[in-house]
């Protein structure tokens, strides 16, 4: 009688597939455990996540982390905003002296250096378009007005030369300049207490 492949090799099984063979190989023990917990952990996470609903899944995840990373965003700002608004008018003359370069340079074509006004309006007077307070000054320095022709300064400029330009036309006021441009207040547009994007 022909010897079964059993009695060649014990670990070969006795099927055949067009003369392919298999061993019936033991898993090595790593492998199976390995195996194993992978299943048990399956049936764990979604007795937690999705039976019990005891953990944020993926989504609630996401929420969570954009509304930390808005936060840090916020503080962001908020930091900005104090350092460039919560300081008053500078009265340091190098300060003065850096924002009035930057006035004649940038401003001066459109608000005459003088301040009298030009196409920009007047930034001696008292009429102000977009409010009178020094923080109002820097919000339209920062924020321009696009849709009027004031330009948008944040990103051309650094916040301490926008808060040194301001502090300067801060001392135009009230100086009277020749042949200033006539009031423009007709029609205020109001701007929101935290206009700073
Ligand atoms: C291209 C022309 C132009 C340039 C350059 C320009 N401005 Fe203006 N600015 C305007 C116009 C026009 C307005 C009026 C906007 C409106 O009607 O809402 C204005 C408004 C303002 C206001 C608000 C005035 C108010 O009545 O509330 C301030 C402050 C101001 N500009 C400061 C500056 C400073 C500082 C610079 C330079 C860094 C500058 N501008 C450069 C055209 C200009």
């Amino acid at each position: 009688m022909n010897p079964t492949p059993q009695d060649q090799d014990p670990l070969l099984l006795d099927h055949d597939y067009d003369g392919i063979r298999e061993l019936d190989n033991k898993l090595p023990r790593w492998w199976v455990w390995l195996f194993n917990l992978s299943i048990v952990f399956a049936i764990l996470y979604l007795i937690y996540y999705h039976v019990l609903d005891a953990g944020p899944l993926m989504a609630a995840q996401y929420q969570a982390e954009m509304a930390i990373g808005e936060k840090i965003k916020a503080a962001a700002v908020a930091e900005f905003e104090n350092r460039m608004v919560s300081l008053q008018p500078s009265t340091d003359p190098l300060m003065l002296a850096e924002g009035r370069e930057t006035f004649e340079k940038l401003c001066a074509p459109c608000h005459r250096s003088d301040g009298g006004g030009l196409v920009g309006p007047n930034l001696t007077d008292d009429y102000w378009i977009h409010g009178s307070n020094f923080v109002d000054n820097l919000k339209i320095i920062w924020n321009g007005v696009p849709s009027k022709g004031m330009v948008t300064w944040k990103g051309v400029l650094k916040p301490g030369t926008i808060h040194a330009v301001g502090s300067y036309i801060y001392t135009l006021r009230g100086t009277h300049p020749k042949n200033p441009k006539p009031r423009e207040d007709q029609a205020p547009v109001q701007t929101g207490p935290s206009e700073f994007e």
